[in-house]
């Protein structure tokens, strides 16, 4: 990388100065609190201290350095324990408070909660920019999108407790069926949707009566500390509570103890592998797992290009590559394949790098110089295997601001052919037989969704029975992606466990539970009595509105 570049890329960044105010933390955000039992506890012991993606540049020297934005407790054992204890409490065998508050009581909390969230948007969006370098128009998409998420699980769960609100009457045999909490769900998300993603599962566990151990990411932990007095507010003690611990040190612990009855985490395979061989009754842990994607597009030589380059721009690069669905290697026709990449870099070319508050940004930094340094070393060992990067001053970096690349040809034997990249690099390799596309999404670890470009109905369909089987979403004409959130997202072999969608959540995070009576005319009379006295929360014919 020559010096020109660094120099170019650093006059990206702000001096301090130029970051301008509406969009600054007006303060470092050293949180100090932290929600336990329904009480936000104050810590004084180390803390870790968190750096912005976004550097400043200083104007005389040029050199740049990741902005500080505050700290964040750095706990441990005892703290982990006592989290995880008072979840417990909370659910107390399913005695609890929460497990047994009625459906229309746990919502009604959840709207207070959401109530709370709204009022604190601006602080939880400004801060997701600030932690994890994303534009803040999707920060604001990020938020909008969690909250509207949150209403369209209350919807389903309404839906789902009405269709329940009945007794059957089977073979002599009177029945009612609900859904029924698991116990105590250890809640951790990634750090490239902190919000969205974590409140994917932790929504839909609480509102199924559940109680939880909230654990934040790495990067986008300071963005839940205006939520914790929300937290505390809207629910019974114990129902929520916060870890903030380095992960290695207290998960595997918390899963040991054989009290958490459900790991939803969103992370990679290997750590879930790990975690889930602590629990000592493996049976009795439910896993609800978002992994490792490795989403290939596939582009057939009669597909529409200029779509085909607009939605595999978009699919790579939207936040840089770190979305779990982006696309990750690109797979082309060899007939197309020269023209598509002239058209692509030409793309790439305009689209706008710089700080996440500027309009129209769509390259922003990246977490730390950890990752400028990875997708370095993947570049440089696939030109070293001999592939090239195609477009003028890809992979030109200066601390966490990384110049995307297109690296062509990608083969079996480089990192970028089968390495989950997650970052701004776009492997691209071409094919002559379409098995050859194929084969490489049935030998791969991952099967979470694919993109097909083409305009032949019965290449496409011939094309798309067999991938059905290896991926859980075959995109035509359109980049992978995770919503609408009513569609299933699931993924086959690496990439998950469980399947998460606004009404299939709700079901992963609970099992469905009975009461059952012969048909006789004591058990009419009893089970008439206690609805009509309202005497069981569980036995009861009430529509939720
Ligand atoms: O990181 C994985 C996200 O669930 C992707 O969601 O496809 O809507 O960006 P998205």
């Amino acid at each position: 990388m020559t010096n020109d570049h660094h120099a170019r890329l650093a006059r990206y960044f702000p001096t301090v100065d130029e970051i301008p105010p509406e969009h600054g933390l007006a303060a470092p955000v050293h949180q100090r609190g932290y929600l336990i039992g329904g009480k936000i506890l104050e810590w004084d012991g180390p803390c870790k201290t968190v750096r912005s993606p976004v550097c400043t540049r200083d104007a005389t020297t040029g050199d740049v350095s990741q902005v500080e934005i505050g700290s964040y407790p750095l706990m441990g054992e005892v703290q982990s324990d006592a989290a995880l204890d008072a979840a417990v409490a909370a659910y107390d065998n399913g005695r609890g408070q929460w497990p047994t508050m009625t459906v229309a009581g746990r919502i009604a909390c959840m709207q207070t909660f959401v109530k709370g969230m709204v009022e604190r948007r601006q602080a939880i969006v400004n801060l997701l920019m600030w932690e994890i370098g994303k534009s803040l128009a999707d920060s604001r998409k990020e938020f909008d999108r969690t909250i509207e998420y949150i209403q369209a699980t209350i919807e389903a769960l309404k839906d789902l407790e009405n269709d329940h609100s009945r007794f059957m009457v089977v073979e002599g045999t009177i029945g009612q069926v609900r859904r029924t909490p698991l116990g105590v769900v250890l809640c951790m998300g990634p750090y490239n949707y902190p919000l969205n993603e974590t409140f994917c599962t932790l929504i839909p566990a609480l509102l199924m009566g559940n109680t939880v151990v909230l654990k934040p990411p790495q990067y986008g932990t300071l963005l839940f500390e205006p939520l914790l007095e929300v937290f505390r507010d809207a629910f019974p003690p114990g129902v929520v509570n916060t870890i903030h611990a380095p992960g290695e040190l207290v998960v595997p612990r918390m899963l040991a103890s054989g009290k958490i009855s459900v790991l939803a985490l969103i992370g990679s395979s290997r750590v879930a592998d790990h975690l889930k061989k602590q629990h000592p009754k493996s049976h009795r842990l439910r896993a609800v797992l978002g992994l490792d994607a490795k989403n290939a597009a596939i582009v057939l030589p009669d597909a529409d290009l200029d779509l085909a380059v607009k939605e595999c721009l978009l699919g790579a690069l939207s936040f840089n590559g770190q979305r779990c669905t982006a696309l990750k290697m690109l797979i082309v026709h060899s007939s197309v394949v020269d023209a598509f990449l002239e058209r692509f870099t030409a793309e790439l070319a305009r689209l706008k790098m710089g700080m996440p508050w500027e309009a129209g940004v769509h390259i922003t930094p990246l977490p730390g110089p950890h990752r400028t340094a990875y997708m370095t070393e993947a570049i440089e060992d696939a030109v070293a295997k001999g592939a090239r990067v195609v477009n003028e001053g890809g992979g030109a970096f200066c601390s966490t601001l990384f110049d995307p690349a297109v690296v062509y040809p990608v083969r079996e034997g480089m990192k970028l052919y089968r390495e989950e990249q997650f970052g701004p690099v776009v492997p691209v390799m071409s094919f002559d037989a379409v098995d050859e596309a194929l084969d490489y999404v049935i030998t791969s670890d991952h099967g979470q969704q694919v993109s097909v470009f083409g305009t032949d109905a019965a290449q496409i369909g011939a094309l798309v029975d067999p991938l059905v089987n290896q991926v859980c979403r075959v995109n035509l004409n359109c980049q992978c992606q995770r919503g609408p959130d009513v569609f299933p997202f699931a993924g086959r072999k690496d990439s998950a466990e469980g399947t998460l969608s606004v009404s299939d959540a709700l079901r992963a995070f609970s099992i469905r539970s009975m009461v059952a009576a012969k048909l006789t005319e004591p058990n009419k009379a009893l089970l008439n009595t206690i609805v009509r006295e309202h005497q069981s929360k569980f036995i009861n014919t009430d529509f939720i509105f």
